[in-house]
């Protein structure tokens, strides 16, 4: 048996990790969050779930992979060897064939995305791009959501190009594609921040980032509202576990590939710390844009792919600025469907004893179809429903409001419950903390996770 693979250096694992949890989630999904749920008020409430709890969850996945040294589904068998016990092989199958399971699912959703920023990178680039009015940019958007063959391809190019870099390995193809790709997206992101606060009238979507609208989170002068409440701290917590690529075994995955020299504490704040600002960078720089020409915030899903073309198209030198936008939204969310794969390609080989090739071209396969299939329900190709809905909107719907949520549940649970001294243990020779620390990690693992991921279940499901 080959031994398992490593990470190069330090650096190379905090931005392959970043590139995982920076995706999608923070360019497309926050800005449009904030938008809807009061601005800075809103970020307020993120920034407690990141730090309060968010953290602690990234920590004990790292720590937990990094003590197990395995694929997901083998964690908890190899956590129960080192406590010399043997517990329920149900916490294996639970918490890893379900993760498993995501990633398949989350794969194909995640690809169709990709492939609209794939392609609105490319048309932009060669100024096919522009919707004078917002009417045809709307329409625009619809054309590209039923064209199953052009869609088609563009996932499938995004697909080619994410097993290549897997199947170079953990060194030499996630960590060597996240050292280049991940400077060039912050470099990006910078540029474009520095052309939408030039635009007139970008003041006024900053003000509205900054200054907290407490009524459209619950609070106001007759009291607090706290159905409201809690609705939006829910939102803002599942999107800090998303965007912290929680519920995938990517972050365990990750973790089983580092040494026990890291200080993990230190890199977990690292990874938390990028995310959170691009976050921020995505806030200002989707919310001025909407604002500078009048458009409303709140336009949800919509606002990165109807909204901000029609804002380009309006915009001088827009093709060349949607270019490079368009590119880091691609470059965020291929490095999140790198770490995507990960978990799977070391899950085959570990178990199927297949080469790491092999491994790539199985899970690339199984990625097809899950793309396919969602892209073919999505465009009407294929009649198939889940719960009345197609399935792009179903897997959306089942993997954030149910089985991320449920999957870290039976995760913290473990790690809480019973794996906690060798996780603990193996966090300790790196990073020493005191028992304040130790508590608040375990409580958080013990209660506070899977308390509010039921409330979270319960308030999407019903
Ligand atoms: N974190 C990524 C984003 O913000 C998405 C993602 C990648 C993810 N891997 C994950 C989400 C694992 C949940 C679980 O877009």
């Amino acid at each position: 048996m080959t031994s398992r693979a490593h990470w190069g250096s330090r650096i190379g694992f905090v931005l392959a990790t970043a590139g995982s949890a920076i995706g999608l989630g923070n360019i497309w999904r926050f800005p449009y969050l904030a938008g809807q749920n009061g601005g800075c008020a809103f970020l307020i409430l993120y920034l407690c779930c990141v730090f309060g709890l968010g953290y602690f969850m990234l920590l004990g996945k790292l720590a937990f992979g990094r003590t197990a040294k395995t694929n997901i589904m083998d964690g908890f068998k190899a956590i129960d060897v080192k406590l010399k016990k043997q517990h329920s092989p149900l916490w294996g199958y639970l918490g890893g064939l379900m993760a498993i399971l995501n990633g398949v699912i989350i794969s194909g959703v995640y690809v169709i995305v990709i492939g609209w920023t794939f392609l609105y990178t490319i048309e932009s680039g060669l100024s096919l791009f522009g919707a004078h009015n917002p009417v045809d940019a709307q329409s625009g958007f619809q054309h590209l959501t039923h064209a199953f063959q052009e869609q088609l391809l563009w996932g499938c190019l995004c697909i080619l190009v994410t097993a290549i870099v897997i199947s170079k390995g953990v060194k030499k193809g996630i960590e060597r594609v996240c050292l280049w790709l991940m400077p060039l997206l912050f470099g990006l992101l910078i540029l474009m921040l520095c052309r939408i606060l030039l635009l007139p009238g970008a003041e006024k979507g900053i003000s509205f980032f900054l200054s907290p609208d407490w009524s459209a989170i619950g609070f106001s002068e007759e009291g607090l509202d706290f159905n409201l409440f809690s609705k939006v701290l829910l939102t803002a917590i599942g999107q800090s576990f998303y965007s912290l690529s929680l519920g995938m075994g990517v972050m365990f995955t990750y973790g089983s590939y580092l040494a026990n020299t890291d200080n993990l504490k230190r890199d977990a704040a690292w990874i938390v710390g990028l995310d959170l600002m691009v976050s921020l960078l995505a806030g200002f720089i989707v919310l001025p844009a909407v604002f500078a020409f009048g458009l409303e915030p709140t336009a949800g899903a919509g606002l990165t792919f109807i909204t901000l073309p029609y804002v380009f198209a309006n915009m001088w030198g827009g093709a060349f600025w949607a270019f490079l936008f368009y590119l880091l939204l691609f470059i965020a969310a291929l490095t999140s469907l790198i770490s995507i794969y990960e978990p799977l390609t070391s899950l085959f080989m570990d178990k199927l004893k297949l080469t790491r090739r092999k491994a790539t071209l199985l899970t690339s396969g199984l990625n097809l179809i899950s793309f396919s299939v969602t892209l073919a329900s999505l465009t009407g190709n294929l009649p198939i429903h889940l719960f009345s809905r197609n399935l792009f909107d179903a897997f959306d719907w089942i993997t954030g409001s149910f089985s991320l949520s449920f999957t870290m549940i039976i995760c913290c649970l473990y790690m809480g419950w019973i794996g906690f001294v060798p996780i603990w243990h193996n966090l300790q020779t790196t990073s020493p903390s005191g028992h304040i620390f130790r508590n608040y990690l375990r409580t958080s693992l013990r209660l506070t996770a899977p308390i509010v991921l039921t409330a979270l279940i319960i308030m999407s499901l019903f």
